[in-house]
């Protein structure tokens, strides 16, 4: 196939990319994204600050433009994310155990209520575990620090209730190696979840990455999540650096997750080097002016390869 998306649809899976409403103006952009992407992620727009913004007074207007378009053209939609410790607004830092208990449960469930049979997979939550510390520990945030490590359990629960035909992942960043501390953390909750029955459909690996950063035991990675019954996405790819370097980065993640049945399908972080957050490096497949890079060349042999 010869498109990105075709090429990973022909086995089973999805090519999406990250996208900003504030960009849907530029046309190179939409037509870019409509071509080579059967899937998307909102980069911001479904985030607490902006469907939150007051306790209570939720706004998707960004978000619904975003999806009313992917729907329109038959994409995947993953929604990103439910609860984070950034992008909060703060009226929630400031509420009692009690009061943000509630609110927790109230923008779960609108959130999901408004979007409800439309998304494909949520990230309830997102970057839970801290970076250092012993296997298990999680970073300090309001979420900690009023309802205690069970916040995420009870995000789940609630997530589940709210809307049952939306696959329940937990998303992060620096899980890409098998056997670093913060990876075993989360393979550790996601085994006990499982073990306890606490819904969870799929672990998102964030893979920001770096052209000489991939870890020799990426494969091996999604596979020893999927081994816990739950499927694998790679959900925020982006591979700083340039040319066969960054290319075979692109290749080594993309052969990673084809050869695993579970893991159903890859998000890159942005169409194009010029939006990317990565401001100063080129991390995408697309270059400034929309031309293919070395490394799209190599993701679509991949993925055709399949
Ligand atoms: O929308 C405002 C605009 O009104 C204002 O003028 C401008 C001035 O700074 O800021 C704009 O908001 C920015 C927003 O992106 C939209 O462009 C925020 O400052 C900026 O902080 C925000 O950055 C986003 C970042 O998450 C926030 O943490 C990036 O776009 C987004 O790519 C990034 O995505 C995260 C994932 O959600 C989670 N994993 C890591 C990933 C990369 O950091």
């Amino acid at each position: 196939a010869g498109t990105l998306g075709a090429a990973a649809a022909q086995s089973g899976r999805y090519y999406g990319a990250a996208i900003a409403a504030g960009h849907m103006n530029d046309s190179t952009y939409v037509a870019t994204w409509d071509r080579e992407f059967n899937a998307v992620t909102p980069e911001n727009e479904m985030k607490w600050d902006a469907t939150e913004p007051s306790r209570g007074s939720f706004r998707f207007t960004s978000a619904d433009q975003i999806v009313s378009h992917a729907q329109s053209k038959g994409m995947k939609i993953r929604g990103h994310t439910l609860v984070w410790h950034q992008q909060l607004p703060s009226w929630v830092s400031g509420l009692s155990t009690s009061d943000l208990r509630s609110a927790l449960v109230n923008h779960i469930n609108n959130v999901m209520g408004h979007y409800k049979g439309k998304i494909y997979a949520w990230d309830v939550v997102n970057e839970a575990f801290a970076d250092g510390g012993a296997v298990g520990t999680l970073r300090s945030s309001v979420w900690t620090q009023k309802l205690g490590n069970g916040f995420i359990e009870e995000a789940f629960r609630a997530a589940r209730a709210a809307d049952p035909s939306a696959k329940l992942c937990y998303n992060d960043y620096n899980i890409d190696n098998a056997t670093a501390a913060k990876t075993q953390g989360v393979y550790n909750m996601v085994k006990d979840f499982k073990a306890r029955g606490v819904p969870i459909d799929c672990v998102g690996l964030q893979s920001h990455l770096s052209s000489g950063s991939v870890p020799s035991n990426y494969q091996q990675n999604i596979a020893q999540f999927a081994a816990l019954g739950v499927d694998v996405q790679i959900t925020e790819l982006d591979i700083g650096g340039s040319g066969s370097g960054q290319a075979d980065a692109y290749r080594r993640v993309t052969q990673a997750c084809t050869a695993v049945p579970r893991c159903t399908g890859i998000t890159v972080w942005g169409i194009t080097d010029k939006y990317s957050w990565r401001s100063g490096d080129t991390p995408l497949l697309f270059d400034g002016n929309y031309n293919k890079k070395q490394a799209y060349t190599a993701v679509l042999d991949a993925l055709n390869a399949a």
